[in-house]
C-alpha cells in the first residue's frame, strides 16, 4: 500500500522515499528470517558518514569500548533532552574508555544545525565542540540492518522512526548489551553509565552484580559467593528458602560456601 502512494508522486524526494520504502521492506524480509544481533557477537564493522566525517566502525572504536544509541528523529524534544544528557555525560563515559556515538535517520547538515540546539539546551557555548559524533543515517540502512526501527511510531510519510537503541561494544568489539526502547520512551544514561560499570567489571572479574548495584557500593556476587554486606541479608534469605545453600548459576549444583571478602 505504501508503494502504491509513493509510484504516484514525483520528484527527488519522491525517488528518496521510494528506495527508502524499498530498502525497508527488503531489509525486514531479510531480518525476519534471523534472529538479530545477539550478546556475544562480532559487532558489524559498518561504514558510515558522521558528524565527525567518515568513519568504519572498528578503527573509530580502536582499542575502546564502545556504546552506539538510536534516536528517533533530529530536533525533536525528547531526543534533544537524550543527546543533551548524554553530552553531559561523555567525560564519565571517556573515563571509561567508552567511545559514544549517535545515530538518527536524519542528515549531516540536520545533525550539525540540532548539535547547536542540544548545546544551548545543556546552556554551553554554541562554539564548543559536540562531545561524539552522530550517525547521519537517512537511508535508513543501518537502522534496518540492526533492528533499530520502531513500527508504532512513524513519520509525515509513515515510514517507521528509529527506536531508542543501544548497544554496548567491548574491546574485543563483540556485543556486551543491547537494549531497545520505543521511541516514545526517553532512556536514563545513569543507568547506562550503571550497566557499563558492570560489564567493566564482570569482564575483569568472574563476578556478577546485583539488582540496583552502583560501583560506589562495596557489593558483587563472586563466582556464587557474596560480600560481607551481601551475605548478611542473603544467608536469611537463602537458610529459609533453600536450607541455607546457594545454587551455582553455571553448573546448578548446590553450595553453602558463603566468601565474604569483598576483594577476593
Ligand atoms: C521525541 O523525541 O520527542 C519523540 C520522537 C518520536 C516519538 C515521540 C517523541
Amino acid at each position: 500500500m505504501i508503494i502504491l502512494s509513493v509510484k504516484t508522486c514525483s520528484g527527488l524526494d519522491d525517488l528518496n522515499l521510494l528506495s527508502s520504502v524499498c530498502c525497508y521492506w527488503s531489509a525486514r524480509v531479510f531480518i525476519a528470517n534471523m534472529p538479530g544481533l545477539l550478546l556475544g557477537d562480532v559487532f558489524p564493522n559498518f561504514e558510515a558518514e558522521t558528524t565527525n566525517g567518515k568513519i568504519k566502525f572498528h578503527d573509530f572504536l580502536g582499542d575502546s569500548w564502545g556504546i552506539l544509541f538510536s534516536h528517533p528523529r533530529d530536533y525533536t524534544p525528547v531526543c534533544t533532552t537524550e543527546l543533551g544528557r548524554a553530552a553531559k555525560l561523555s567525560h564519565e563515559f571517556s573515563r571509561r574508555n567508552v567511545k559514544m556515538i549517535a545515530l538518527s535517520i536524519d542528515s549531516l547538515e540536520d545533525h550539525r544545525g540540532w548539535t547547536k540546539d542540544i548545546l544551548a539546551y545543556n546552556n554551553e557555548e554554541s562554539g564548543c565542540a559536540f562531545p561524539f559524533p552522530i550517525i547521519a543515517d537517512n537511508q535508513r540502512e543501518l537502522a534496518v540492518a540492526l533492528g533499530m526501527l520502531d513500527p508504532d511510531e512513524k513519520d509525515k510519510d509513515g515510514m517507521p522512526l528509529t527506536a531508542r537503541c543501544v548497544f554496548v561494544i567491548g574491546q574485543d568489539k563483540k556485543l556486551k548489551l543491547s537494549l531497545l526502547y520505543p521511541a516514545t520512551t526517553g532512556r536514563n544514561f545513569d543507568e547506562i553509565l550503571r550497566v557499563v560499570d558492570s560489564l567493566q567489571l564482570t569482564a575483569k572479574n568472574r563476578v556478577a552484580t546485583p539488582a540496583d548495584w552502583q560501583v560506589s557500593l562495596p557489593i558483587h556476587i563472586k563466582l556464587y559467593s557474596l560480600t560481607v554486606e551481601f551475605a548478611a541479608s542473603f544467608r536469611k534469605y537463602y537458610q529459609s528458602n533453600i536450607n541455607g545453600s546457594l545454587r551455582d548459576p553455571i553448573d546448578g549444583q548446590l553450595t553453602s560456601s558463603f566468601i565474604t571478602s569483598p576483594n577476593t
